[in-house]
């Protein structure tokens, strides 16, 4: 058939687990959506859909790993949860969908390492239960939500969706979906997909900061996890599909450089609106401040303004709202789209073109999360300079938690540089790309301790929440000392 790969059964020995990846070029499917079977020792255990990324993607893969890969490439990735295997030598082959013709380089033989990563990170194997809605949407009156979810073993508890007023809507869960494969780690869990829906009531019932719901029990009164929430904005639903006047839902471009991808107008704007009114939530649960009692709140790293458009929509009378970010693109939208805010371009290093103490709110949702750790110090100064004293700094990270979701991709020097230094930002992140900077934009991952000593230097730490961000980043609540 004249198939070629570029590269194609990179497996990482992940102790628990392997990772594939690799690009696969197939005639038969010229717009890329090939797909390979994984087969491990003559088993044949996934078929997992290759896609063709962004040029940018491919770009960067073509510099970090000296790769030709053709336009037309597509590029395919598969964690697989595999204790079975722990301790033995496999062969892994990865072959044509539903052939037994390997790809270019796509046998390997690999030796799963017994337990190093568990035994590395134990204590983050052990709780965070939560969930992650992949897919929220509104229509025709009715609230839906799936994703994945860690749900406990040990109850006779039954999952419900609970609003905030007392409402309670039946959840499903399904074992596998890929819950599996990211929520590896965590074998005291079901690792699942949930589904679930709940009508909505009219709008002009619902309090001022949106309908709220999370995932919990019908009998116990917990959530699942204490911070995480979809919060559908008033906004939104009292003028049908969209707010009349509100400003557009920025373009595939504009999204796919802060998401990794583009998702739908409802999702982007709910998630947005959850993501603010989650971080209101820990403040007022750390610090006691509520949205009001700030004069200057400022959204460093703002994107394309996915919180941001919510702070300006709900700014309290006399309050001052900014964004800034160093990419030149979401900048300009943010400036030509968003009204009620100001929005100013600064560099990949300090300063921002801010006063000192000219705010006393500094937010940054995963942020931190792509700045060099050579670079983070100084960040972390600029933010104290640019907060009044006693001001806040609302930070996101991927702490343990994220990095061991995503430990099939980073590979394990990566953990063990987390687990010996505290921290790594080995990897490239390719979803922002500065010219003049064209390394800077990382995946960078610190455990909760490197966090706390490094923001320490400049902030009294008033608390570190894992996974307080999307079930996923961690949430650093820091108070300018003074
Ligand atoms: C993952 S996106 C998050 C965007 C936004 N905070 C949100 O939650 O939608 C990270 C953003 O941080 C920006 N960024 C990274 N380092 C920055 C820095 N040193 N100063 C300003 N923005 C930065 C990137 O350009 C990008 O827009």
């Amino acid at each position: 058939m004249g198939l070629s790969v570029m590269r194609a059964g990179v497996v990482d020995n992940m102790s628990s687990g392997l990772g594939m990846s690799g690009w696969v070029v197939d005639p038969a499917a010229p717009d890329g959506r090939a797909a390979v079977d994984i087969i491990i020792d003559g088993e044949r255990v996934a078929r997992v859909a290759a896609h063709v990324p962004r040029a940018d993607v491919q770009a960067h893969f073509r510099e970090s790993f000296g790769l030709d890969v053709p336009a037309d490439a597509g590029f395919f990735s598969k964690a697989l949860m595999a204790p079975r295997f722990e301790g033995r030598e496999v062969e892994v082959r990865v072959c044509f969908a539903g052939t037994d013709e390997p790809l270019t380089n796509g046998v390997a033989r690999v030796r799963c390492g017994a337990g190093r990563i568990r035994a590395l990170f134990a204590a983050e194997m052990a709780g965070h239960a939560g969930w992650s809605p992949a897919h929220v949407e509104v229509g025709d009156g009715v609230l839906r939500l799936s994703g994945l979810a860690a749900w406990p073993r040990a109850t006779d508890d039954v999952p419900m969706l609970r609003a905030d007023g007392g409402t309670v809507a039946p959840v499903r869960l399904q074992d596998g979906g890929g819950a599996d494969d990211v929520l590896w780690f965590l074998p005291d869990h079901r690792r699942v997909t949930f589904t679930a829906e709940m009508a909505l009531p009219p709008a002009d019932s619902w309090p001022d900061g949106g309908f709220s719901v999370t995932l919990g029990w019908e009998r116990g009164g917990t959530p699942l996890h204490p911070w995480q929430r979809v919060v559908v904005p008033r906004l939104l639903v009292m003028a049908g599909d969209r707010r009349a006047g509100s400003p557009p839902v920025p373009g595939h471009d504009e999204q796919a450089r802060v998401l990794g991808q583009s998702v739908s107008a409802a999702q982007f704007e709910i998630g947005g609106y959850s993501t603010l009114h989650t971080m209101w939530a820990v403040i007022a649960g750390t610090d006691g401040r509520r949205p009001q009692d700030f004069r200057a709140i400022l959204d460093w790293g703002c994107g394309c303004g996915r919180v941001l458009r919510w702070l300006a929509a709900e700014r309290a009378p006399g309050q001052r709202i900014a964004g800034s970010d160093m990419d030149p693109l979401n900048v300009s939208w943010c400036q030509t789209h968003l009204a009620g805010c100001e929005v100013h371009s600064n560099g990949p290093h300090p300063p921002l073109p801010f006063a000192d103490g000219a705010f006393d709110l500094v937010l940054g949702h995963s942020v931190i999360t792509h700045i060099p750790l050579d670079v983070a110090e100084t960040w972390f100064a600029e933010l104290d300079r640019v907060l009044a004293p006693g001001g806040i700094a609302y930070l996101t990270f991927q702490g343990a938690y994220a990095l061991l979701c995503s430990a099939h991709a980073l590979g394990v020097d990566s953990l063990e540089r987390v687990a010996s230094a505290g921290a790594d930002d080995s990897s490239r992140d390719a979803n922002v790309r500065l010219d003049e900077a064209p390394d800077y934009y990382r995946a960078v991952f610190h455990t909760p301790e490197h966090l706390r000593a490094l923001a320490g230097r400049r902030f009294e730490v008033v608390a570190i929440e894992p996974t307080a961000y999307g079930h996923f980043q961690d949430v650093a609540v820091l108070r300018k000392r003074g």
